[in-house]
């Protein structure tokens, strides 16, 4: 365990299951953004898909009641026993829910309508802060696990954040697109303050960009302008096989490796990857809330 995970843990948490020696404490990337349809579990899907295929061995936990993220993976609503509900109220671990994917490497903590429900038991629930904390921040055998939050800055939205040691937002070109950022970024701040001083924004990835559209132009300029270089080089185009993959079972990069939404979700997680190495080396890539806000 290293020493970052080690002082940054609930107090509490469980020390004594047994780990092999090829488990390790993953890095935790959430997808939030609370407005609705951005391209989270697009984003979610297809950047831990391209992370899978770089060689990464990927969780993506699905912690929207929607299901989008499980239902794009292939994993059928009916076939699903154990879902991340169990794991937030440790009725089941990480291991007993996990289920593989049609993506080598990349494995699913699917989602189950029961977590429309988990809002309000978690409210009377001891720690309901820090549930998913709990059961990622421990010695697993994946090197990256990525959360698709909910539309909300709700408290399953808040587990992801207290879990994680960045955000990713994503930020559809559309007018609106900057109107609510400043909830999350004082939520960032307030989870920095009161539960994880860990959490950073990873980046800000512009969405659905229509070339053809110069709006989309201007709002790339204004996203800039706002959070400087932490928005990425990489912009996802708007593109139908992206929002045709998912009825297939499949994420686009496997669906249609050569359209241009893959392809740009591939080099997505290439700048994400340098980042990383960045951040990793003591780089200092990422910014506090405190500066985007
Ligand atoms: N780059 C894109 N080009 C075309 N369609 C897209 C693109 N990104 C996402 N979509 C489509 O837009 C819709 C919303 O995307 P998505 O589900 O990823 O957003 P979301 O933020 O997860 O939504 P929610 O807030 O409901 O969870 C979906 O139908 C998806 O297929
Ligand atoms: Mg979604």
């Amino acid at each position: 365990m290293s020493e970052d995970s080690m002082h940054t843990a609930s107090p509490d948490m469980p020390i004594s299951r047994s780990y092999s020696a090829n488990h390790r404490i993953p890095r935790i990337l959430s997808i939030a953004n609370q407005k609705g349809g951005v391209g989270k579990t697009t984003t979610a899907v297809n950047l831990a898909t391209a992370l899978a295929a770089i060689g990464k061995k990927v969780l993506l936990v699905d912690l929207d009641p929607q299901g989008n993220a499980s239902t794009g993976l292939g994993i059928k609503r009916a076939g699903i026993r154990k879902s991340t509900y169990d794991v937030i109220f440790e009725d089941a671990t990480v291991a007993e829910t996990v289920q593989p994917t049609k993506v080598p490497g990349l494995f699913v903590l699917p989602s189950s309508i029961h977590l429309s429900g988990a809002e309000i038991e978690l409210v009377s629930t001891e720690h309901r802060e820090f549930r998913l904390q709990r059961a990622l921040r421990v010695p697993l055998p994946y090197e990256y696990v990525i959360i698709d939050c909910p539309p909300s800055l709700s408290l399953l939205t808040l587990n992801a954040l207290v879990a994680s040691d960045s955000i990713v937002v994503p930020l559809q070109c559309e007018f609106f697109a900057l109107e609510g950022l400043s909830h999350l970024v004082k939520t960032i701040e307030r989870v920095n303050k009161s539960f994880n001083p860990r959490l950073e924004i990873h980046g800000v990835v512009l969405t659905m960009f229509d070339r053809r559209n110069n709006l989309s132009d201007q709002v790339a300029d204004d996203v800039r302008n706002y959070f400087g270089d932490k928005v990425y080089k990489t912009i996802i185009p708007r593109n139908v096989r992206l929002s045709e993959a998912p009825s297939y079972g499949l994420p686009a990069i496997v669906y249609d490796m050569k359209c241009p939404g893959a392809r740009a979700y591939i080099n997505l997680a290439k700048e994400v990857l340098k980042r990383e190495k960045q951040i990793l080396s003591g780089g200092g890539q990422t910014m506090d809330a405190t500066q985007a806000a």
